[in-house]
């Protein structure tokens, strides 16, 4: 499949990602969670790929993304690697793998990188789980952090609205940002957060910083690519850019396909041995 505005055919490292941000070429990066999603959005030049837990969302109809194991974060990441030539593969690491303590947190770590052969792991939070981001990175393995809405915290923060609009949450977030950048992540997601606190924390700190809600003055941007292609109608945040309606092609087709079967025009004879 042909690649669109490819600037280099190598696989992505978490190397090339940092050259990206010190040459000022921005980061393109979507989640995947599937063999055949994750062919089509590597094919088509995205730089990284997210396994977000997002899958719980958008695969498995949860509410939040809480729900979804380590296993199934497993299966998702496996399948998305099969699929991927170039593009790096980031897996979240699910809720309550980490947050209980270091050790669980490197054994699920280990798990997930030996099991599914993505390149680098993520997880949300600050200097709250700076020891076990210390841990994780000590194994050899990279690690991208995300600040701002972490959707793991969605019940002690009981909404989906911009954060670190206030000034206290702002300082917090710099001063985390700050602190996963020294300890070594290569890379941090910021989420749903004032324009200007991002550039400023993109500025300040040397790893690449991707956001999502989180303005242009960042180093790249994610989405989720069910919502970017349209799939989800009803979820319309003002930071979604849609780039096609699949809900309406697909739709569509369907519905071509179920009135073929029921008048009998498929299979027609062509199309039978
Ligand atoms: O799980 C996910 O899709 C994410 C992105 C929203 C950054 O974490």
């Amino acid at each position: 499949m042909a690649g669109y505005l490819v600037e280099d055919a190598r696989k992505v490292t978490t190397r090339r990602l940092q050259e990206m941000k010190d040459q000022g070429r921005k980061i393109a990066m979507l989640t995947a969670y599937d063999y055949t999603t994750a062919r089509i959005v590597d094919g088509a030049g995205v730089d990284a790929i997210l396994v977000g837990d997002s899958a719980a969302n958008v695969m498995a109809g949860y509410q939040t993304t809480l729900p979804i194991t380590l296993d199934q974060m497993i299966y998702h990441a496996a399948s998305v690697v099969r699929g991927v030539k170039r593009a790096l593969v980031v897996c979240d690491m699910p809720f309550g793998t980490y947050q209980v303590n270091t050790t669980d947190g490197v054994r699920a770590a280990v798990r997930i990188m030996q099991e599914t052969g993505c390149d680098a792991l993520k997880l949300e939070g600050g200097v709250e789980i700076l020891d076990t981001v210390r841990a994780i990175l000590d194994a050899g393995i990279p690690v991208m952090g995300h600040l701002g809405l972490t959707p793991q915290s969605i019940n002690k923060f009981g909404t989906y609205t911009v954060r670190a609009k206030e000034e206290a949450e702002a300082a917090k977030l710099q001063a985390d940002a700050r602190a996963l950048a020294e300890v070594g992540c290569f890379g941090l997601v910021l989420e749903k957060i004032p324009a200007e606190l991002a550039a400023r924390v993109a500025n300040e700190i040397k790893i690449p910083v991707i956001g999502i809600g989180a303005g242009g003055q960042v180093d790249g941007q994610v989405l989720v690519v069910a919502d970017m292609l349209g799939m989800n109608v009803t979820f319309k945040p003002k930071f979604l850019r849609r780039y096609a309606n699949l809900s309406e092609v697909m739709t569509d087709a369907i519905g071509h396909y179920v009135s073929d079967v029921k008048d009998g025009s498929f299979p027609n004879e062509n199309e039978q041995y």
